[in-house]
Formats: structure tokens, C-alpha cells, sequence
């Protein structure tokens, strides 16, 4: 009987355990981020969730890693970094680094009012400056096409000075429904150095989008998978690579052999350091749009063309994701969030660690779930804050909220358990 009493007790408390990892110092799982590397610090902006109540908000947060002392190879718990918000919450959203690490620029994107459903479009480009105060503001730009406004289902791609995003779709801009929707087959480019913009009509593709864009250090640009706007949507084939030429502005396609790869929409690519592509994830195309698009990972040799399917033993594989994100550090591609493939859209909350030398999953540390892993963060988080001044505003502010709502919720806690105890009292008289 008394240890009856405990199991509501235990509960209580391991939830407000599970609520201070989650609420101080984890990201919650999310799908539709984007996430990108500066310097050793891997920077995740955006993506939704599904709330407790199973409805979804945009999110305008931004979380990084601090990759340098590898705190995520080795089994110790990562720590996770808060930085300061976007204006308006945006899933669907890509990113790219500029070449000296000094800017963050975010492109397109579903976007709604912060951590809510409320469509809310407030700029299709926004800058963020990782290095000094983190900074975000709208950057002005020369001859900004307007028809790119609320464009989203593209990945950027930057080379030392120029922008390049293709194609994509958009909705009405204050609309959800999509019949509205657009297609696009054009190549939008953004001079970093002058800001301006301006915009290339593809005749020779058809309206793209969902696909991944991978920069060569040729120049090239590699279109891999995704989906096609015709008479409607339909998937590409992965026998046939898009590429388009930066130097020449020209847009090809290749024909790529080997191994047998279905085509996919929600995957990531990373160009692996021996200039091969990996690919990652994704689903297949269809109503229900959470089937697994198999194999889960392929090798694009970017030398031959052909596709390949690296042996990698089963141990610390992550589960089959889509609509997550993938990025380089060293020989690492790090994986993370996005849903789980194969059971109907379960969000994933962990990271994922590929070592693209041997082929090999790292076992992760992804079990957040300890006070100790909590109180360990906390303090990182604050020395990070002192490291650098001008952040500490934003940062600690973010420990302060989570300590006032922790010490709020222990009150709610003793005053259920007081409840339980008084009512259980009343039942045996
Ligand atoms: C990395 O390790 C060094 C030495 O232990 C320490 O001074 C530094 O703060 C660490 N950096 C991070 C990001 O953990
Ligand atoms: C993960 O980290 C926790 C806390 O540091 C530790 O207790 C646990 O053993 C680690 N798990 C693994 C699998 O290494
Ligand atoms: C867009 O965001 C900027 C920066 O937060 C803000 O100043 C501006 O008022 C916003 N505009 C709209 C239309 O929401
Ligand atoms: C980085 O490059 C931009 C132009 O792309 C330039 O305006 C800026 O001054 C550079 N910053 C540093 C720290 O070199
Ligand atoms: C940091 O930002 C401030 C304005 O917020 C600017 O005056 C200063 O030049 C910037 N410093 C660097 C190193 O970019
Ligand atoms: C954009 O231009 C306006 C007016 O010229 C100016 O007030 C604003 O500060 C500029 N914004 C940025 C981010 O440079
Ligand atoms: C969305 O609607 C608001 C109010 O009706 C309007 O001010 C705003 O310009 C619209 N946004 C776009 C991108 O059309
Ligand atoms: C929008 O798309 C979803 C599935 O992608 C579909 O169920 C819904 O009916 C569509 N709405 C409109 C207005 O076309
Ligand atoms: C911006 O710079 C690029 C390359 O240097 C140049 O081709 C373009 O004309 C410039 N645009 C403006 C508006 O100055
Ligand atoms: C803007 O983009 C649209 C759609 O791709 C294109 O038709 C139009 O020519 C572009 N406008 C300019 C000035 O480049
Ligand atoms: C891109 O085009 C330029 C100019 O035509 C050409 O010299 C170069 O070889 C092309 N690059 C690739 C990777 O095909
Ligand atoms: C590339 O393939 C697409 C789709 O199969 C086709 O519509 C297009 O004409 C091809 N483009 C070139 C340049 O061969």
C-alpha cells in the first residue's frame, strides 16, 4: 500500500526531471530545422513541433554544439547552447555560412508567429552575426526578386561571394491552403559583397523543388532527388543528377550509374571531405508520405558518377529519419532531429554521428535525461555567457526562466501531492 503511494510521487518528480533537461538545456524534438557549422560550432535555426496538446508550432529558436572538444564523440552527455532567436518561428528553412565565418544568411521558409501557428511573413532573407552579440536583422537588398517572398523547399548553397538557390515553391503569403501554391524553375542568386540580387529563368528544368544542393570545389552544383512540378508533383529519378555550373551559369543533367537508389524528398547531403556525397534519409513520395526511401545512406562519387551503397556495421545506426538535417565537421557528418521514417512521423530528439573515413556510426551519448547532465550544462552554458559579455543578456535570462518555472512546478508538484495524500486519507477512513 504505501508503495502505492510512491508511483505517483516518482512520476511527479522524474517529469520535472525530464522538464528541467528539457527546458534548461536540450533541444526538444523537432522536424524542419536547418542546421549549419561556423567555425566548430554547429548552429540549428528553426523547425516545428508537435505540442503536448498534438498541435504543431513553428519554432524561432537557435540551439548550437560546440564541436571542439569533440564533446560529442565520446559518451559523455553533448552540451547544447542556447543563442539568441529569430524574429518569427520558420521550418522548411535553409542556410548558408558566408566564407570567413562572419554571417549566418537564412533564406525562405514557412513562417509564423514565434513558437505558434499564426502565419506571420516577415522577410524572405534574414542575417544573423554568430560572432558579435548575435546579431539578427533583414539585410537590404538591391533588385530583390519578389516573386522569391515566401518561397520555400530549397537548400542554398554559397561559394566565397555568391548565393545560389533554385527553384522551390511558395504559398500565398498569408494563406496555408495549397491550392495557391507555385512552382519554380528559376536560379536566384545573391551577391554577398554588394547585396543584390538577381534571378535566372531554367527553361531547361522543370519547376524543382525538395531536393538537396550540394557546392563542388569545381564550382558545379549537384541536385539530388527532390520533387518535380508538371502536371503535379513527382519525384526524381536518382539516375539522373542536376547540375548547374556557376562559372558558366549553365544547367545540365547527368546520368549517374551503379548501385540502385529510390528517389526521395526530405533526405540531407554532405559533401564528404574526399569530395564524394552522402546522402542521407528521406522519405518516398506518395499520399502517405512517411514511408522509408531505402537504401538509407548512398555514396555519390562525384568523380565517376555512380552510386554506391557503403557496408556499414549495424551498431549505433540511427533510426531511418527524414526532414531532419545533416552537416560536415572534420570527417564526422552529424545527423540530427527530423522524424522517424518508418513509424508514421514519430519525432526523433537525438544526434547521430558518421564517421565518413571508416564508415562507422559513433556511439553518441543521447541520453540527456540526469540531473547531473543538467547541472553540468547549466554551468557551461553559464561560463559560455561570461565568455562572451554581451551574450550573457540573452542567455542567462533563459536559466532564470527555467529555475522560476522549476521552482513554480515543485510548488504545483507538493500541492498535488498534498491533494493525493488528503484524498487517499479521506478513502481509507
Ligand atoms: C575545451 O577544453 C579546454 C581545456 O580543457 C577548455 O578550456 C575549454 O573551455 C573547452 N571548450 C569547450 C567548448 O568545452
Ligand atoms: C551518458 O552520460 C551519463 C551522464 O554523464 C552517464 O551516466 C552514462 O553512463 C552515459 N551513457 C553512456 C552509454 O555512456
Ligand atoms: C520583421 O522583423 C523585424 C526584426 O525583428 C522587425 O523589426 C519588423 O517589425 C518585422 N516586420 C514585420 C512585418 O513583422
Ligand atoms: C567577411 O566577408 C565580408 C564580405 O563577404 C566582409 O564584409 C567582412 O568584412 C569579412 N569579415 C571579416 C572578419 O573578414
Ligand atoms: C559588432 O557590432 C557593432 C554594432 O552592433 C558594430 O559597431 C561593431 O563594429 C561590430 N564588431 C565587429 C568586430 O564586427
Ligand atoms: C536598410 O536601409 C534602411 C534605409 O536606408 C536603413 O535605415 C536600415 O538600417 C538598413 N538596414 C540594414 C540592416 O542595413
Ligand atoms: C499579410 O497580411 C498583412 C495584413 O493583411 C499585410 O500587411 C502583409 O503585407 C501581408 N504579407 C504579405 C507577404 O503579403
Ligand atoms: C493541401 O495538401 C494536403 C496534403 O498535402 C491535402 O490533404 C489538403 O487537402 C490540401 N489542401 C488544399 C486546399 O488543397
Ligand atoms: C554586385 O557585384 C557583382 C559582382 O561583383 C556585380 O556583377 C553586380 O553588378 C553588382 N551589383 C550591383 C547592384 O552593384
Ligand atoms: C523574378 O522571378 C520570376 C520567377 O522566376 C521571373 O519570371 C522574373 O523574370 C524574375 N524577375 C527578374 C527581374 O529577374
Ligand atoms: C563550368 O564552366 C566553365 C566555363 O564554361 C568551364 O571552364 C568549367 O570547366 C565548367 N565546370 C565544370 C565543373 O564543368
Ligand atoms: C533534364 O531532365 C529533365 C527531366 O527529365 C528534362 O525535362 C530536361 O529537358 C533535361 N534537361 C537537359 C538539359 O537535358
Amino acid at each position: 500500500m504505501k508503495l502505492f503511494r510512491f508511483v505517483p510521487f516518482t512520476f511527479l518528480i522524474s517529469s520535472y526531471l525530464l522538464f528541467l533537461v528539457t527546458c534548461l538545456n536540450v533541444p526538444s524534438l523537432r522536424i524542419g530545422q536547418t542546421s549549419v557549422l561556423v567555425g566548430t560550432k554547429l548552429y540549428f535555426f528553426g523547425g516545428y513541433l508537435m505540442t503536448t496538446k498534438n498541435t504543431p508550432i513553428a519554432i524561432n529558436e537557435v540551439w548550437y554544439l560546440d564541436l571542439s572538444n569533440s564533446s560529442l564523440f565520446n559518451t559523455v552527455i553533448p552540451t547544447w547552447y542556447k543563442d539568441v532567436e529569430m524574429p518569427v518561428g520558420i521550418f522548411d528553412i535553409s542556410c548558408v555560412s558566408s566564407f570567413n565565418n562572419s554571417d549566418i544568411f537564412v533564406f525562405g521558409g514557412r513562417q509564423y508567429l514565434p513558437n505558434s501557428w499564426t502565419i506571420s511573413f516577415n522577410s524572405s532573407v534574414y542575417r544573423f552575426d554568430p560572432n558579435n552579440n548575435s546579431i539578427w536583422s533583414i539585410p537590404n537588398i538591391t533588385s530583390f526578386n519578389s516573386t522569391f517572398k515566401t518561397r520555400s523547399s530549397i537548400q542554398a548553397v554559397i561559394d566565397k561571394t555568391r548565393v545560389f538557390i533554385f527553384g522551390g515553391t511558395s504559398n500565398k503569403a498569408n494563406s496555408s491552403d495549397n491550392s495557391s501554391r507555385i512552382y519554380y524553375n528559376d536560379m536566384n542568386i545573391l551577391d554577398i559583397t554588394n547585396m543584390s540580387w538577381s534571378t535566372l529563368v531554367i527553361p531547361q528544368s522543370p519547376p524543382y523543388f525538395a531536393y538537396t544542393a550540394t557546392l563542388l570545389p569545381t564550382g558545379l552544383i549537384v541536385y539530388i532527388s527532390g520533387l518535380d512540378y508538371l502536371s503535379g508533383v513527382s519525384p526524381v529519378n536518382m539516375s539522373e543528377i542536376r547540375t548547374f555550373n556557376t562559372t558558366s551559369l549553365i544547367w545540365s543533367n547527368i546520368t549517374v550509374n551503379g548501385s540502385s537508389i529510390e528517389s526521395r524528398w526530405g533526405h540531407s547531403a554532405v559533401l564528404g571531405q574526399n569530395g564524394d556525397i552522402i546522402i542521407y534519409g528521406g522519405s518516398k513520395y506518395s499520399v502517405d508520405q512517411n514511408t522509408q526511401a531505402l537504401p538509407n545512406l548512398a555514396v555519390l562519387n562525384t568523380n565517376s558518377w555512380t552510386w554506391s551503397i557503403p557496408d556499414i556495421p549495424p551498431i549505433n545506426t540511427p533510426k531511418p529519419l527524414s526532414h531532419h538535417s545533416a552537416a560536415l565537421y572534420k570527417n564526422y557528418m552529424i545527423v540530427a532531429f527530423g522524424f522517424i521514417a518508418s513509424t508514421r512521423g514519430l519525432f526523433n530528439k537525438d544526434v547521430y554521428v558518421l564517421d565518413t573515413q571508416k564508415y562507422v556510426w559513433i556511439a553518441v551519448n543521447n541520453t540527456a535525461t540526469t540531473t547531473k547532465g543538467s547541472s553540468t550544462s547549466q554551468k557551461s552554458q553559464t561560463n559560455k555567457a561570461q565568455e562572451t559579455s554581451n551574450s550573457s543578456s540573452n542567455k542567462v535570462p533563459f536559466i532564470g526562466i527555467g529555475v522560476v518555472s522549476g521552482i513554480v512546478l515543485i510548488g504545483i508538484i507538493s500541492f498535488v501531492i498534498f491533494l493525493l495524500f488528503k484524498k487517499r486519507h479521506k478513502s481509507y477512513n
